[in-house]
């Protein structure tokens, strides 16, 4: 008890100048980005259907996207080489479109759009099923969508960063799924990422203090099987489970207000 009272008070003071505060004026420029990010995932979605490729979302999306003036964040972000992140069956997240790649019956795809608009990042991601999908499937991809949204719950300003992970932890550990633990939500605005990291699981010690004006993702991978992933060595990119379970992901950017929170990326 006294080691936390102690944490409290030294955490907040060193770790907060490194998280943006977002002026009036950025928040107008975020939920324009954000906005038109899920326009773009909504669009990208309703196409996603048997027969197409991943690499035909990709273009759609990436036209879409510039039609309304933007940019596509992942095109040439630390080197990816397309638009958009198509992740499917037991790929985690990070997956990259090809024209090889062929949604099939039964398939789950997380399509994971970032625009830059005006110099601002909108992210967003959800699941689509392929046609029918067992009942076992089913309940990954709403789990996991209530899980982001048992996380966003949890942002109270003054409260923790930690709160978020200890909420979607409480929630989807009963029921026997594995968190993804090597990747994390993010503080996002001028830069795709920024300060401060968002973990999805449960927290040892409390971090950082949630403040008002802070913008971040909630963006929880959750693994049918363990938790633990692997990065396929020939792209550098794509994540999948270790043991070969299905994978899935939902993604919210969310503004922490005065008295709670803002979806950004929510219709
Ligand atoms: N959109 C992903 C996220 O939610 C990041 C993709 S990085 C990329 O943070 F380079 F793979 F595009
Ligand atoms: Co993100
Ligand atoms: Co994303």
């Amino acid at each position: 008890m006294k080691r936390e009272l102690k944490l409290s008070m030294v955490i907040p003071v060193q770790s907060h100048s490194m998280i943006h505060i977002k002026s009036k004026n950025e928040i107008i420029k975020m939920r324009d980005a954000c906005k038109l990010a899920r326009e773009v995932l909504q669009e990208t979605a309703g196409i996603a259907s048997a027969g197409r490729s991943t690499l035909e979302l990709n273009d759609f999306a990436d036209k879409y996207t510039r039609k309304k003036g933007a940019v596509s964040a992942p095109l040439n972000y630390k080197g990816f080489p397309k638009s958009i992140c198509t992740s499917i069956n037991d790929v985690v997240c990070h997956g990259i479109p090809s024209k090889n790649e062929i949604l099939k019956e039964g398939d789950i795809i997380n399509i994971d759009i970032t625009v830059k608009l005006n110099g601002y990042h909108g992210d967003t991601s959800r699941m689509v099923a392929i046609g029918n999908i067992p009942e076992k499937t089913e309940m990954l991809l709403k789990d996991t969508e209530q899980a982001m949204y048992t996380g966003i719950d949890a942002i109270k300003p003054s409260g923790r960063i930690s709160d978020i992970g200890n909420a979607i932890d409480d929630f989807l550990t009963p029921k026997g799924y594995g968190i993804v633990r090597d990747l994390t939500g993010h503080g996002i605005g001028r830069n795709f990422h920024e300060e401060p990291t968002v973990p999805h699981y449960r927290q040892k010690h409390i971090n950082h203090l949630i403040r008002p004006g802070m913008i971040f993702t909630v963006e929880p991978m959750v693994n049918m099987g363990a938790h633990t992933v692997t990065i396929n060595e020939n792209d550098g990119w794509t994540v999948t489970t270790a043991d070969g379970s299905l994978s899935a992901q939902y993604e919210h950017t969310c503004l922490v207000t005065e008295d709670g929170y803002e979806i950004l990326t929510k219709d």
